[in-house]
């Protein structure tokens, strides 16, 4: 796949040298790589299907190649063609116990779901993970886990590394009823994936959404879920214990994500107009384009398929609003690009709730305040909420640490394309995690670039 080859040719180096420079006039087409979650999702349930599942389309970026990887050594067998993988499953309940620990890179959703699944089985599993992966939290997950029987070995501070005995190795799992007090759909797909192998139904109650690929992929194969909604947050999810996930094929759609990086780049650019094709319909994941329209942005969402839309991204006078903290679950991954928007749209913007961003893949809530102030943009913070005062000249002429984070090295690169002199990302190799083509994407959209040490032609 193309990370293996990405990594052989020696691209890395490149692309830590990469920066985009002041740019106007984006135009054309672009089709945005699968999703992030639904790939990840895709491999894991595949793994436990009992028979053999076709996914076309997935993401090809280094997350869920370790992903890939950690099924491979769970039990599953793949075969890897051009635009889709073939995954044989190895059954609900017969996960393998693999040789040696599982090395999960940068892949926080690989690693969560996979406890869970493991948290279920009989196998014993180690996990780890690269620098970013090992300051993440952990405690929210193997508190449900061991509360359904697995046992679980690790230090003191719940991060990885992390050894899991599953429940059933030593007897069997038991149902849960658990109150998600963290709207997030990585600790409740952990507790679906586990409770898939508990002895009667467990009950999971949410009082925010999150996204739900885990209960769609696992209703479809048969498994018998059911959501009971509550009022207009509350919402009670119940699954029953099984034996047998049917295998289903699947077709990943593009990341809405991914799409909003190209989006606020075509919308605060001058004279742009992009197109945005294959792009997961999800209205929860549209909610940014929504923010986006409210503040006053040139989109047009044009629903294509059963689950896919195309996006038309014109330049636009962006005008910042307040975001309430109720819309903080839909917009988790996209604060760091919607902070670039706000610091060039007029007047002020407030986001508020955003104490979650401390802890993905860098603490994003410091990386934005420190990045934008960096970048001469008028930024400050007050509790959990970020204000932004838009300004129409931002200096840049800046070097930005991209501390192993994607979502930050894409958003600060993207920055730099109004800034005044070019803004200097360290550590976009980041990027490969989620969105390998993001360079070449905006190069094909006319963003101008160049790479440190080299003479512009
Ligand atoms: C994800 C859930 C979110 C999101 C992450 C992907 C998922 O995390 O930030 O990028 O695929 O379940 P949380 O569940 O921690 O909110």
């Amino acid at each position: 796949m193309f990370i293996k080859k990405l990594k052989s040719d020696n691209n890395l180096k490149n692309l830590n040298k990469y920066y985009l420079t002041r740019s106007n006039n984006l135009s054309g087409s672009i089709k945005v790589p699968g999703d992030k979650s639904i790939s990840q999702r895709a491999l894991i349930v595949s793994l436990i299907s009992s028979g053999t599942t076709i996914i076309e389309d997935i993401l090809d970026s280094e997350d869920v190649y370790h992903t890939m990887k950690a099924i491979i050594q769970l039990g599953a067998t793949l075969k890897v063609s051009k635009g889709y993988i073939e995954v044989k499953g190895v059954g609900l309940g017969n996960l393998k116990s693999p040789k040696s620990p599982i090395y999960m890179g940068n892949s926080g959703t690989g690693t969560r779901l996979l406890l869970g699944l493991v948290a279920g089985s009989n196998a014993l599993v180690t996990f780890y993970g690269d620098s970013s992966l090992t300051e993440r939290p952990m405690d929210r997950i193997i508190m449900p886990i061991e509360e359904m029987g697995a046992r679980i070995v690790c230090s003191d501070n719940k991060k990885l590394p992390i050894t899991v005995l599953g429940a059933r190795a030593k007897g069997f799992t038991l149902p849960i009823n658990y109150k998600l007090e963290i709207p997030s759909a990585q600790i409740k797909s952990a507790i679906l994936l586990a409770a898939l192998s508990a002895k009667g139904t467990s009950f999971i109650t949410e009082y925010k959404k999150s996204r739900n690929y885990t209960e769609k992929m696992l209703s479809e194969r048969g498994v018998i879920l059911k959501n009971k909604k509550v009022n207009k947050y509350k919402n009670i999810i119940s699954v029953n214990g099984t034996s047998l996930v049917k295998p289903k094929n699947i077709k990943v759609p593009g990341d809405p994500s991914s799409a909003a990086f190209l989006s606020v780049a075509a919308l605060i650019t001058k004279k742009s107009s992009i197109i945005i094709e294959n792009v997961l319909y999800d209205k929860f994941r549209l909610d940014i384009f929504n923010i986006l329209k409210k503040m006053g942005a040139f989109i047009n969402i044009i629903r294509e398929g059963k689950n896919t839309c195309k996006i038309i991204v014109k330049s636009s006078m962006l005008k910042n609003i307040t975001i309430e903290s109720k819309n903080s679950s839909a917009l988790i991954d996209e604060y760091p690009i919607l902070s670039i928007a706000a610091s060039s749209a007029e007047g002020t913007m407030i986001m508020k709730g955003l104490g979650e961003l401390r802890y993905k893949e860098s603490d994003r809530f410091s990386a934005i305040v420190e990045g934008l102030h960096k970048s001469g943009a008028d930024v400050r913070s007050f509790e959990d909420n970020i204000i932004i005062k838009g300004k129409k000249k931002i200096k840049g002429g800046c070097i930005i640490d991209a501390k192993n984070d994607h979502r930050i090295s894409m958003s600060f690169n993207i920055l730099s394309l109004i800034t005044e002199e070019p803004i200097f990302v360290r550590g976009n190799k980041s990027i490969i995690t989620s969105f390998p083509d993001f360079f070449k994407n905006l190069n094909e959209l006319g963003a101008d670039s160049a790479i440190y040490g080299k003479q512009k032609n």
